[in-house]
């Protein structure tokens, strides 16, 4: 039997940046992984692949609609699917053999099989042809992550009815693609297929797009997606699928009940949200909590009931982003060093990878309002952004929220191109607690778009420059 300091089981971006941590502060460290390949979700069916997809179906559409009015006359683009999902495959395994390069840097030994916690301190490691072994570990941290949540009586067979993981792998473009759920991944694989070709509705059982963001953020983007051409039916629930020769039949109804409606469509993407993944890895038998919706309960130091039993990212509480699961892999092997580890939960950026892009952090403006919090917002439209008139990229706007007594920024929205990177530098002004006024000072290079994001700060005080 083996005896390790950490054993973590599962290495996706929690698991494995929590084992190389581990390692740096000198933790003997082991990883179990069931898949073939590290990285997990993230790397292999989920971040990576649909960026990837996003990029080329981009440079599609530009190529396509947008090349002619830069001058570039390339004729009419053809698409090979086939070789853009190669395309895709060689940036999954890239950065599948990166993770694989630096647990093995980092002296972490690797385990594949499926890990099951025997005990406190033990880990059963149960390999494909049914042999195990036992590690014996001071301390356990569980970072199995989630998987796709089912809708009720719709079976996914990644072929007609597909997850996301089926609509990664689409070996041709659906003539009619009918997305259930206008959440994050509905709208950046519906997005991938529209620029592809594909017919997209869009049906989602809330009265708007992107629950959770910002409530102008989701009206301005759904606009924009529409005007792209995807469509929407808000308010409405998904009844029922039945697969035909070529297909499927969707039964829709209006959420607060009435006429139901067949809607056809080659095939169904079922989007509506990710649970927490837990099977098999024997949590009832050492009696660790979970909560009614499945996730492990930690105090705030990712500790269970259960010592010595920790869990990071997407099987406990909070947004199931890569970045929060990667941050509290390093917080916890920090603590379990003897260190303070420490995410700020106040301030975790979140990103829509569509075009244009949708950023934000911290709070809404809804969000303040239902907590009575007074505060100033500022707004600037890229319209006005001497950068993004050049690059005929001035759909969208940012918004700065400040606090109304002490002008400290609260939140941050953008709708824009390229607002995943923009919103890097708000998240780092929050985390050091800035105001509105300490952005709107700070010298922004021109012509950059960042300057948006100065003018909005300076929106707050009414006093922006070029609106
Ligand atoms: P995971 O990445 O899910 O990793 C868990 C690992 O544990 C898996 O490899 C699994 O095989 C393994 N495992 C499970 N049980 C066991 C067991 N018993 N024994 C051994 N191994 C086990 N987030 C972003 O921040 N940005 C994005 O752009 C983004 N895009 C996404 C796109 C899609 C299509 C999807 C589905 C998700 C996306 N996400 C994105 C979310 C992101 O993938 C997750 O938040 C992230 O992967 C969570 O990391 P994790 O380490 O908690 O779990
Ligand atoms: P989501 O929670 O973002 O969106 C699900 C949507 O489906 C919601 O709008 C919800 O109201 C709707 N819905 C739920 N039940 C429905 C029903 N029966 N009929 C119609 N609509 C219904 O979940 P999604 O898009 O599946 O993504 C899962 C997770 O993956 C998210 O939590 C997200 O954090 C993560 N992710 C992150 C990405 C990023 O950071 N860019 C990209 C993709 C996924």
């Amino acid at each position: 039997m083996s005896s390790y300091d950490l054993v973590v089981i599962g290495t996706g971006p929690g698991g494995y940046v929590c084992a190389i941590r581990a390692a740096q502060l000198g933790l003997r460290t082991a990883v179990v992984e069931k898949r073939a390949t590290h990285g997990g979700t993230c790397l292999n069916v989920g971040c990576i692949p649909s960026k990837a997809l996003l990029h080329a179906s981009e440079a599609f559409e530009e190529a396509t609609k947008h090349f002619p009015a830069l001058g570039i006359d390339v004729g009419t683009p053809k698409l090979d699917l086939k070789t853009m999902q190669g395309f895709k495959a060689e940036a999954v395994a890239g950065n599948t053999k990166g993770v694989e390069f630096l647990l093995k840097k980092n002296k972490v030994e690797t385990f594949h099989g499926t890990g099951r916690i025997a005990g406190a301190g033990r880990v059963e490691v149960i390999s494909e042809d049914g042999g195990n072994r036992m590690l014996e570990t001071k301390n356990i941290v569980v970072a199995t992550g989630s998987d796709v949540t089912p809708l009720p009586g719709v079976t996914i067979d990644e072929t007609v009815v597909v997850s996301s993981t089926g609509a990664l792998e689409l070996d041709r473009v659906p003539k009619r693609l009918l997305v259930i759920g206008a959440g994050v991944i509905g709208l950046e694989l519906g997005s991938v297929w529209r620029r592809l070709g594909a017919e997209v509705t869009v049906v989602e059982y809330l009265d708007r797009v992107l629950p959770g963001m910002d409530g102008e953020v989701g009206k301005q983007f759904q606009r924009i997606l529409e005007k792209q051409g995807i469509a929407f039916r808000l308010s409405t629930k998904v009844t029922g699928v039945e697969l035909g020769k070529k297909g499927a039949a969707v039964t829709v109804e209006p959420a607060a009940g009435g006429e139901s409606e067949k809607l056809s469509a080659d095939v169904v993407l079922v989007a509506i949200g990710r649970v927490p993944y837990t099977a098999g890895l024997g949590l009832e038998g050492v009696g660790v909590q979970v909560d009614a919706k499945g996730r492990i309960q930690t105090d705030n130091h990712y500790a269970t009931n259960v010592t010595g039993i920790y869990a990071i990212g997407d099987v406990i509480a909070g947004p199931m982003l890569a970045h929060k699961a990667e941050d509290e892999g390093v917080a916890v092997a920090e603590l379990l060093a003897g260190q303070s580890g420490h995410v700020n939960y106040a301030v975790i950026p979140n990103v829509v990878y569509t075009y244009p892009e949708v950023a934000s952090v911290g709070r809404t403006e809804e969000e303040l309002k239902k907590d009575g919090i007074a505060y100033n917002a500022g707004k600037f439209p890229f319209t006005a952004n001497g950068r993004a008139k050049a690059n005929g990229t001035t759909e969208g706007f940012v918004k700065v929220l400040a606090d109304a007594k002490s002008d400290r920024v609260l939140g941050v929205h953008i709708v824009g191109a390229d607002a995943g990177n923009l919103i890097a530098e708000v998240a780092v002004a929050m985390e050091f607690g800035a105001s509105a006024e300490d952005i709107a000072r700070t010298c922004h290079a021109h012509p950059t778009l960042t300057e948006a994001v100065k003018e909005a700060a300076l929106a707050v005080g009414k006093r922006a420059i070029h609106v």
